[in-house]
């Protein structure tokens, strides 16, 4: 019988969500150990947020005064950690008692699948092979360079110019960074790892259902995991209502995306000569659905990391004229970048990305699960099935590991007589570090690089509303809320 009056399938959708609500107050209530110790009460109640508008800022100051860099939030079952010795413990040498565990794959298993970010064992080891042969690949470092600088000089400059002051249709507009940086390494990754070119940025910037359904399942996702019971996301999935219904449609939408690719790619055959990611992968496999997932993966890989760090670099860029104009002279001095391997050149540049993204990591923290009782080196003791989080944003900004003078921005702490010297990664794990270490690294900073000296060459960029300080939204990656509003001018006679 199907249900006609709409009253009644009112009152029952809400008698349905009642019960709902009650059973997940009821299984929160059993499930989470009750703590009253100060930081879970802080936590529960919500209370940290009269002090800090962040929560990855109240962590960090929880952590500076931790004497063993390490706090544990009862309630949640996690261990956060900013000591560079534990973060080496969990990374490489105990890595086998610390995979990404079953609570992610669950929840992030209905967007990322089977996806390289979202397995252990050996499909990851299967997928990060394949990944290096191709990122590692000198043919396929020259593509990158190629795709990054097409992508800049014919739709980044002039994007930015349309906007820019000097331009006469438009005086001086607002320009959202942020959103164009989000354009930009979205066509990017896709034009690199499928040979398929989005377009999503355009002088016009053109709304795209792809990249609009990407961020929505992204967020949607990441939203799950901070639900007090995994029970109720999935009873909503069950019945397909709010955030789930929501996060399915947009799923849908990517996997139309990604079999159209895949599509494409089969018409060409195996004798298109490409060379990219995916060409890699068909030739191992033909099943859809695994070819889908690696797809989704890699778009998540190398489109808001590096949209974030850009994003990051250029709010402390405005903030900061000196460094500006030191970038400026180095350009001057060595040759424009032309390769791939000349990024290692500009050793004043390489510092300002690397403090860039100390202070603003796109990835702030990053979660494994503890298989087996342990201890770590500084004494914490770890319960199997603890959710162990070591955190980059934390730590960047930690005095033990940077000085007192963590929270400035200054490239020079990266400089021994003009030469970047690098850190550790585990005490700067902004890319991980150990076993499973990014593999984008390198296109990461090719991307990043010539973006800074294509933009500060040609424009003058300021903030929009100066005083303003950013704030985070919740998201698999660090977005500033609000976007980054600059307002541009070209300099004219100065490149
Ligand atoms: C600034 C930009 C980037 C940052 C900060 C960054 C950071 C990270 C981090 C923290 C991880 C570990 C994630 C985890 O295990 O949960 C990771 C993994 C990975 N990254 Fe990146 N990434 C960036 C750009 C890229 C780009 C452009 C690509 C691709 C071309 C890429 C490809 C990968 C891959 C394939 C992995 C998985 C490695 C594995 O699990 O073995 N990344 N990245
Ligand atoms: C986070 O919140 C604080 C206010 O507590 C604010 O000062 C800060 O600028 C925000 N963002 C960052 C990136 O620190
Ligand atoms: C690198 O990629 C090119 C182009 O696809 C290919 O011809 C070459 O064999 C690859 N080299 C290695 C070492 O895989
Ligand atoms: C792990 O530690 C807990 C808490 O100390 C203990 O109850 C449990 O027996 C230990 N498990 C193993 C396998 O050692």
């Amino acid at each position: 019988m199907a249900i006609q009056d709409p009253f009644i399938l009112l009152s029952l959708l809400l008698l349905l969500l009642l019960l709902i609500s009650f059973i997940s107050t009821l299984i929160y209530r059993t499930s989470t150990p009750q703590c009253t110790c100060k930081i879970c009460h802080a936590y529960v109640t919500s209370t940290w947020s009269i002090h800090f508008t962040n929560l990855s800022d109240w962590y960090t100051h929880l952590l500076n005064k931790s004497p063993t860099k390490t706090i544990h939030i009862h309630v949640l079952n996690n261990l956060i950690t900013s000591n560079h010795e534990s973060v080496q413990y969990i990374l490489k040498t105990r890595f086998q008692n610390y995979p990404k565990g079953k609570p992610f794959s669950l929840i992030l298993g209905d967007f990322l699948g089977r996806g390289i970010f979202n397995v252990d064992g050996d499909s990851w080891r299967f997928q990060r092979k394949m990944a290096c042969l191709e990122l590692g690949n000198l043919s396929m470092r020259s593509h990158a360079f190629e795709v990054v600088n097409d992508e800049i000089d014919r739709r980044l400059v002039p994007v930015l110019s349309s906007f820019s002051k000097s331009s006469s249709q438009r005086e001086g507009l607002d320009l959202d960074l942020q959103d164009v940086f989000r354009r930009f390494s979205f066509d990017v990754i896709c034009k690199f790892s499928f040979g398929f070119d989005p377009r999503c940025l355009d002088v016009s910037l053109p709304v795209s259902d792809l990249a609009v359904a990407f961020d929505l399942a992204s967020r949607l996702s990441a939203e799950r995991a901070m639900n007090p019971s995994a029970l109720v996301w999935r009873m909503k999935r069950v019945l397909n209502v709010g955030s789930e219904r929501r996060l399915k449609e947009a799923i849908d939408t990517v996997d139309a995306f990604a079999g159209e690719v895949i599509r494409e790619r089969n018409k060409l055959g195996s004798c298109s000569g490409h060379g990219d990611l995916l060409s890699r992968f068909m030739a191992t496999t033909k099943d859809p659905e695994y070819l889908r997932d690696i797809i989704v993966s890699f778009m998540l890989a190398g489109r808001d990391t590096v949209a974030s760090a850009l994003t990051g670099l250029f709010w402390l860029l405005a903030r900061h004229p000196q460094v500006v104009a030191t970038i400026r002279e180095e350009v001057a001095e060595v040759e424009a970048l032309t390769s791939f391997d000349q990024i290692h050149e500009h050793h004043y540049l390489q510092a300002v990305v690397f403090e860039g993204m100390r202070l603003f990591p796109p990835i702030q923290f990053n979660s494994k699960f503890c298989l087996e009782n342990d201890t770590f080196p500084d004494g914490t003791f770890v319960k199997k099935g603890t959710r162990v989080t070591y955190h980059p944003y934390a730590m960047g900004r930690m005095e033990s590991i940077w000085g007192s003078d963590c929270l400035d921005f200054k490239p020079e702490r990266w400089l021994k007589n003009g030469v970047f010297l690098q850190e550790t990664p585990f005490k700067y794990p902004v890319f991980q570090a150990g076993y499973r270490m990014c593999l984008g690294k390198e296109m990461a900073l090719v991307e990043i690089k010539s973006v800074v000296i294509s933009l500060l060459q040609r424009f003058d960029i300021e903030l929009a509303t100066p005083v303003r300080t950013p704030r985070f939204s919740p998201g698999l990656t660090a977005t500033f809320t609000g976007g980054l509003q600059v307002r541009v001018s070209e300099r004219r006679g100065k490149t």
